[in-house]
């Protein structure tokens, strides 16, 4: 079964198996299912945050229960959502139902299963902010466990489940706390305009669209699967020095004096933005991204992917890695 569909970056490569898990259950039953064919399986959401390289010789089975459960307190309205609702129509819906906070996590493709595996984040603002309990199905054992915010190792585009959990978690459920003591977060460059005082949540939401669209491909017109890469971490010393050499080289100061570095500017001055490979290219105008131009390969993406880390470890002794899952014919593999 073609694959296309299936992932933002629009490869067109194939699997053996390919089928829809509506529940739980579902999914118990067709991990069994590949687990007594001798298979190998892999859960998708929306296809956001992975590349297949080639051919996959095994079942997808892409995760679609759906549905959210409202509670409340004193402080917080907690939503339960099922894994497979899609994570930019739960942020509309929260706003159209007066709950405010998701609002800077507007348009980030994807699922809210795969949201906390990743911890996205944009415009100043991380998923577990708000990420109060994450249910998985553990597949060895097929039991759901569930994790406290606290207990899910959230860091920068990472979380337990891409660590100790990688092989064995599947994320079935995630339960948000929503604070209703709102505090906008305008601590973001394209949100420091708006007036803290007066902003509303639909402001922002529509501010945070506005500039997504105008960097960021729309992935059903321009595969791609969002930033690339991770901006890397670097010592201070390190980053001393390249400014000596690269005076606008954009930085920002992490809490443990380390410096995050725009791996976007470090693409672009390295003259790569709109380099072409097959049928890949790094975007012409956000070069943190690469998208599909012209039917490329999983192949044609993983070449030029190389090329980048190579051509920016070159020139700044900076070794960029992938943000996206990097899918082989049995699994995750590395770039
Ligand atoms: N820049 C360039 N040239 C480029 C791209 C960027 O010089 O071609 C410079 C920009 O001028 C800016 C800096 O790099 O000074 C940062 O760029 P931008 O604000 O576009 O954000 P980013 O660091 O490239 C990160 C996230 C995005 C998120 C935005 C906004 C990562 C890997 N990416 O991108 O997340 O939307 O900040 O918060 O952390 C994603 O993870 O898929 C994603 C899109």
């Amino acid at each position: 079964a073609s694959l296309k569909p299936l992932n933002t970056l629009s490869l067109n490569q194939n699997s053996l198996m390919l089928v829809e898990a509506n529940s739980v259950s579902d999914l118990i039953r067709y991990i069994k299912q590949a687990k007594e064919m001798g298979a190998p399986y892999m859960i998708i959401g929306g296809g956001s945050n992975i590349v297949f390289t080639c051919d996959y010789e095994g079942m997808i089975i892409k995760l679609i229960n759906k549905g959210i459960v409202i509670t409340e307190d004193n402080e917080n309205v907690y939503l339960t959502v099922q894994a497979g609702e899609n994570w930019h129509e739960l942020v509309q819906f929260t706003l159209d139902e007066g709950y405010f906070g998701l609002e800077n996590l507007a348009l980030i493709p994807g699922s809210v299963g795969a949201a906390p595996i990743q911890n996205i984040g944009a415009y100043g603002v991380e998923i577990n902010q708000f990420c109060n309990e994450v249910t998985y199905l553990n597949t060895d054992t097929f039991s759901e466990h569930t994790l406290a915010g606290s207990e899910c190792k959230f860091d920068y585009r990472d979380s337990i489940f891409k660590k100790q959990l990688k092989e064995i978690a599947v994320i079935t459920s995630v339960k948000l706390a929503i604070p209703k003591n709102w505090q906008a977060n305008l601590s973001y460059g394209p949100l420091n305009h708006l007036n803290t005082q007066t902003v509303s949540a639909k402001e922002i939401y529509e501010t945070v669209c506005a500039v997504r669209t105008s960097k960021l491909p729309d992935p059903c017109k321009l595969g791609n699967v969002g930033s690339f890469f991770k901006n890397p971490i670097i010592e201070a010393e390190q980053y001393i020095s390249l400014l000596k050499k690269f005076s606008d080289l954009v930085g920002y100061a992490q809490a443990d004096g380390r410096i995050k570095v725009a791996a976007g500017w470090l693409i672009d001055e390295a003259g790569l933005k709109g380099y072409i490979l097959g049928g890949a290219a790094v975007h012409n105008k956000q070069a943190l991204v690469i998208v599909n131009i012209n039917q490329a390969t999983g192949d044609d993406v993983r070449k030029l992917a190389h090329h980048v880390i190579d051509t920016v470890y070159n020139k700044f002794g900076i070794k960029l890695e992938p943000e996206p899952r990097i899918i082989g014919s049995h699994g995750e593999v590395e770039l």
